[in-house]
């Protein structure tokens, strides 16, 4: 099961993040690869995070911010030991119940538009696709926002 997240797990969820992103074939390169213990504790401190744990090490993780009248969700990262057991959409259930506990009306996320799988996995998981965006010096859309609005 999720737990939260806690400053002490910032350098493994750092960790974590950086190997999972890493060798993502995306342009611009995905900013995830420079996550630092730093960065996510400042993360953390300005939101949260939910982490799966098994035999003491953090196989998969989320952050999470209030953000737009809704709560963002970035940085979903799970080992490449662990995928294709459901961690994700565990962790993504777990920042949807954050957002109701703290009465947010929906969940959003950016997503880059070659990651067809990760568009998929939102997709069965509830979200859709809203508005399509470019990174700054790119003329064709690189990433969509994705939404799902919670049940009140
Ligand atoms: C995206 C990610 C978080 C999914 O985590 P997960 O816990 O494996 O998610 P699921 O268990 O729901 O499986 C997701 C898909 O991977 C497939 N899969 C199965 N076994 C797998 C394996 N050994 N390795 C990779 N993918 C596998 C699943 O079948 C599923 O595919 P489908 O959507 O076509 O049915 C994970 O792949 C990851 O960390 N990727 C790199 C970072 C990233 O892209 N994060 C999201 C940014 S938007």
């Amino acid at each position: 099961m999720p737990r939260p997240l806690t400053p002490a797990d910032a350098a493994a969820t750092a960790a974590l993040i950086r190997t999972s992103f890493a060798g993502q074939a995306v342009d611009p390169p995905a900013s995830a690869a420079r996550e630092t213990a730093a960065s996510i504790a400042a993360a953390l401190a300005e939101g949260g995070g939910f982490g799966v744990e098994r035999d003491g090490a953090l196989l998969g993780v989320v952050l999470w911010q209030p953000d737009q009248g809704g709560m963002y969700l970035g940085r979903l990262a799970v080992a490449a030991t662990a995928r294709g057991q459901g961690l994700a959409p565990r962790l993504l259930a777990a920042v949807e119940a954050e957002a109701r506990r703290r009465g947010l009306p929906r969940v959003h996320l950016k997503v880059r538009l070659p990651l067809l799988g990760n568009r998929r996995l939102f997709r069965r998981c509830g979200f859709v696709e809203t508005t399509l965006h470019a990174h700054e010096g790119h003329d064709q859309p690189t990433y969509c926002v994705m939404e799902k609005l919670l049940a009140p």
